[in-house]
C-alpha cells in the first residue's frame, strides 16, 4: 500500500475510533498527561491532538496549535477547548506533512501519535523541522516492549490493534526519534517500560 492509501486507511480507522476513543483513552492516567504537557512553554505545537485530552493540562503563557488528520477526533476535542486556560487553534493537517514554516514553535508536543502515523520517522523530521532549534520537543509514547516474550506477543497482535484503533502496539518510537535526528536529552519510563517520556531538542 503506498503512503497515499496508508494514510487514508488510518486516517478513516481514526474517524471510527473517535466514536468510543474517550472510553479507551482512562488508560492513560491524567497524571501522566500532566507531567508531558507541563513541560510545553510558549508558541506550542500538539501533533495529533486527539479528542483534547490534553487540553486542560496546558500553563498559562502558552498559544497552542494542535493538528490531527482526523475531523472524527477534530469534533470531539473542539468540545473540549472550553477546558483549556491558553489560546488554542484546531486545525486539520497530516504529521508528515506540516505546512507550518521551519523553526516555528518553541515546544513540540504528542502524546500516543507516532504509534499511529503511517511512516513515524517522517513526522517526526516534520515535527523537528517546525521546531526552533532551542525548542523542545515533548513525547508521550508506548513502545514495543525489550522482553523477547512480550514483544513476539505484541509483534504477533499488532495486526488486530491496528485494525480495530489504527494503532500499532510495537513501535521503537525511541529509534525512530533517533532516526529523524531528533536529539535526545532523557528518556523516562513512566509505566512499565512500554510507557516512554522522551525529552528532546529538535
Ligand atoms: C492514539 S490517538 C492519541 C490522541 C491524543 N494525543 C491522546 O493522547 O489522547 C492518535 C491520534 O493521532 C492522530 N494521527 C495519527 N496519524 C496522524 C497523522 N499522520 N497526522 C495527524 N494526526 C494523526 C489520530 O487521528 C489520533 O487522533
Amino acid at each position: 500500500m503506498g503512503e497515499r492509501d496508508l494514510t487514508e486507511t488510518i486516517r478513516e480507522r481514526y474517524n471510527r475510533t473517535a466514536m468510543y476513543y474517550d472510553w479507551m483513552d482512562r488508560m492513560i492516567p491524567e497524571r501522566l498527561r500532566k507531567k508531558t504537557i507541563e513541560q510545553a512553554s510558549g508558541d506550542v505545537l500538539e501533533i495529533g491532538v486527539g479528542t483534547g485530552s490534553n487540553l486542560p493540562f496546558y500553563r498559562e503563557g502558552c498559544r497552542v496549535t494542535c493538528i490531527d488528520f482526523s475531523q472524527g477526533m477534530l469534533a470531539k476535542a473542539k468540545n473540549r477547548v472550553h477546558l483549556t486556560k491558553v489560546p488554542v487553534t484546531l486545525l486539520e493537517m497530516d504529521a508528515q506533512h506540516l505546512s507550518f514554516a521551519d523553526n516555528t514553535f518553541d515546544t513540540v508536543v504528542a502524546t500516543c501519535v507516532f504509534c499511529s502515523v503511517p511512516d513515524p520517522v517522517q513526522g517526526l523530521r516534520e515535527a523537528r523541522r517546525v521546531c526552533k532549534p532551542e525548542g523542545k520537543i515533548v513525547l508521550l509514547e508506548h513502545v514495543r516492549s525489550d522482553n523477547p516474550v512480550l514483544g513476539w506477543l505484541m509483534d504477533t497482535l499488532n495486526p488486530v490493534f491496528l485494525f480495530l484503533i489504527g494503532s500499532n502496539i510495537n513501535r521503537r518510537t525511541v529509534e525512530n526519534v533517533k532516526k529523524a535526528g531528533i536529539s535526545i536529552e532523557k528518556v523516562e519510563n513512566v509505566a512499565g517500560k512500554i510507557v516512554k517520556l522522551i525529552l528532546a531538542t529538535a
